[in-house]
C-alpha cells in the first residue's frame, strides 16, 4: 500500500465520529446474559444440528469444492430446497451462500432481466435492510414511508403507467421488531396484479407463523420470499422460495449463484436438521411470544420506549449515540449484552439498544435485565 493511500485511509477514519465508530463485538464473553444474538430458537448449539453437520462432514468432508453448476451440487442442496418449498408452500426453493448475498444478488439479477412488461421500478420500505439497497445497484428506486401502505399505493399509482413496480419489504423488521401487515400487501397485489412482491422473511422463518413457517402464506400473493439460515435456523446461508419457473431463471442468470462456491454439505446437514425440528417447537415459540409481551410491558412500566416492537425483537429507544454506547458498555460490565444500534443503520437520533429474545431466555433473565437497566 502506498504511503499516500495509507494516509488517506487514516484521514478517512479520522472523519468517523468516535460514537459512530463500528467495532467487532465480544460475543463469546463467558457467562454473559446475551440479548444480542439472532439464534431465536437456540438451534445453533442444538445436538441434532451438530449431529447433522458431523454426519455430513464424515460422509462428504468440509467444503463443497465448487459452484453448484460445476462440482459443488449435492443431493443435500436439493433435499433442503424440497423441505423449504414444503415449509413455505411454494413450488420451489433455491439455496444460496448467505442471506445478504441472496438478497443482493437476486435483486440485482431480477432488475437486469427482460422479464418485465415495462421497465422495473423498485419501491422499497424506507427501513429496508441494507442488503436490498446493495442489490438495487443503480436501478430506479423510490422509498415509501415505513409501513405506510397509503404512501406505497400512491407510489404504485404514480409509477404504474410507465413502470413495473417491484415492492420490497420485510415481514419482521430487523431493528424495530414490527410486523408487516401482509394481508394489506396481498390486497394491494390483488388490486394491482402487475406489481411484483418480494418479502424478506429473515426474522420470521422458524419463529413466527404456522409451524414456524414464517408469516407469508399463499393468501398474500407474494411473488418471491427470501430468507436466511443464519437466524432462527441457527446456521449460515440464504434461500429464496418462489415459482419453479423463476427458480430456473435464477439458475440460468443469477451471478451470485453461478459464480460462487456452493453452501457446504456440513451446513446443509445442520440446516436439514433444523428444518426437521422447527415444526415441533410450537411450545417454545409460545413461550417466546409470551416473554416478548411481558418484556415490553415491564420495560414500558420502567419508562422505556420500546418503539414499534410487536415481536421478539425489542428496541430500547435511547436517541443519543453516546448515551446508547455508554449504556451498552455499562450493561456489558455487568455481563449483560445488548447491541447498541446507531445511525446510519437506523435513522438519525434513533440510536437504540436492540434486545433480541430467544426461546431459552427465562423470566429470571428478564428480572436480571430489568434490575440492571435503569431508565435514562
Ligand atoms: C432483514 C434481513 N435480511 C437479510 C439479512 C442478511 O442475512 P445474513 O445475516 O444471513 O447474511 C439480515 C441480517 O442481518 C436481515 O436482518
Amino acid at each position: 500500500m502506498s504511503s499516500l493511500f495509507h494516509d488517506r485511509c487514516l484521514g478517512f477514519l479520522d472523519t468517523v465520529p468516535h460514537d459512530l465508530r463500528r467495532r467487532f463485538s465480544n460475543t463469546f464473553s463467558e457467562g454473559a446474559l446475551d440479548f444480542t444474538s439472532n439464534d431465536t430458537l437456540a438451534l445453533s448449539t442444538h445436538p441434532a444440528l451438530k449431529a447433522g453437520a458431523l454426519d455430513a462432514i464424515e460422509r462428504y468432508g468440509i467444503g463443497s469444492t465448487g459452484s453448484r453448476l460445476l462440482s459443488g451440487n449435492h443431493p443435500m442442496h436439493e433435499a433442503v430446497e424440497k423441505q423449504l418449498a414444503t415449509l413455505k408452500k411454494t413450488e420451489s426453493a433455491l439455496v444460496f451462500g448467505g442471506g445478504f448475498h441472496t438478497n443482493a444478488s437476486v435483486l440485482r439479477t431480477l432488475m437486469a432481466l427482460p422479464l418485465w412488461a415495462k421497465p422495473p421500478m423498485l419501491i422499497m420500505d424506507k427501513w429496508i435492510h441494507a442488503c436490498w439497497l446493495q442489490g438495487s445497484h443503480d436501478a430506479p428506486l423510490v422509498r415509501y414511508r415505513h409501513q405506510d401502505f397509503n404512501h406505497l399505493e400512491r407510489l404504485i399509482q404514480k409509477h404504474l403507467p410507465d413502470h413495473t413496480p417491484i415492492i420490497v419489504t420485510e415481514s419482521i423488521f430487523s431493528m424495530d421488531g414490527d410486523i408487516t401487515d401482509l394481508s394489506a400487501l396481498g390486497t394491494l397485489k390483488q388490486k394491482y396484479p402487475d406489481i411484483f412482491l418480494i418479502v424478506d422473511e429473515a426474522h420470521a422463518t422458524g419463529t413466527w407463523g404456522r409451524a414456524g413457517a414464517g408469516l407469508v402464506t399463499p393468501q398474500h400473493h407474494v411473488d418471491l420470499i427470501t430468507g436466511t439460515f443464519s437466524k432462527a435456523i441457527g446456521c449460515y446461508g440464504g434461500y429464496v422460495a418462489c415459482a419453479a419457473a423463476l427458480k430456473e431463471v435464477l439458475v440460468q442468470k443469477c451471478a451470485g449463484l453461478i459464480y460462487t462456491t456452493a453452501l457446504p454439505p456440513m451446513v446443509l446437514g445442520a440446516v436439514k436438521a433444523a428444518l426437521d425440528l422447527i415444526p415441533t417447537l410450537q411450545n417454545q415459540r409460545e413461550h417466546l411470544y409470551a416473554l416478548a409481551q411481558k418484556t415490553r410491558e415491564r420495560l414500558q412500566q420502567q419508562g422505556w420506549n420500546t418503539g414499534l416492537s410487536q415481536s421478539h425483537i425489542i428496541p430500547l429507544m435511547v436517541g443519543d449515540n453516546h448515551a446508547c454506547l455508554t449504556l451498552q458498555n455499562r450493561l456489558a460490565q455487568r455481563t449483560i449484552r445488548l447491541s447498541a444500534i446507531r445511525p446510519p443503520t437506523v435513522p438519525p437520533k434513533t440510536a437504540r439498544l436492540r434486545l433480541s429474545l430467544r426461546v431459552d431466555h427465562t423470566e429470571r433473565d428478564l428480572d436480571r435485565l430489568l434490575a440492571e437497566i435503569s431508565p435514562i
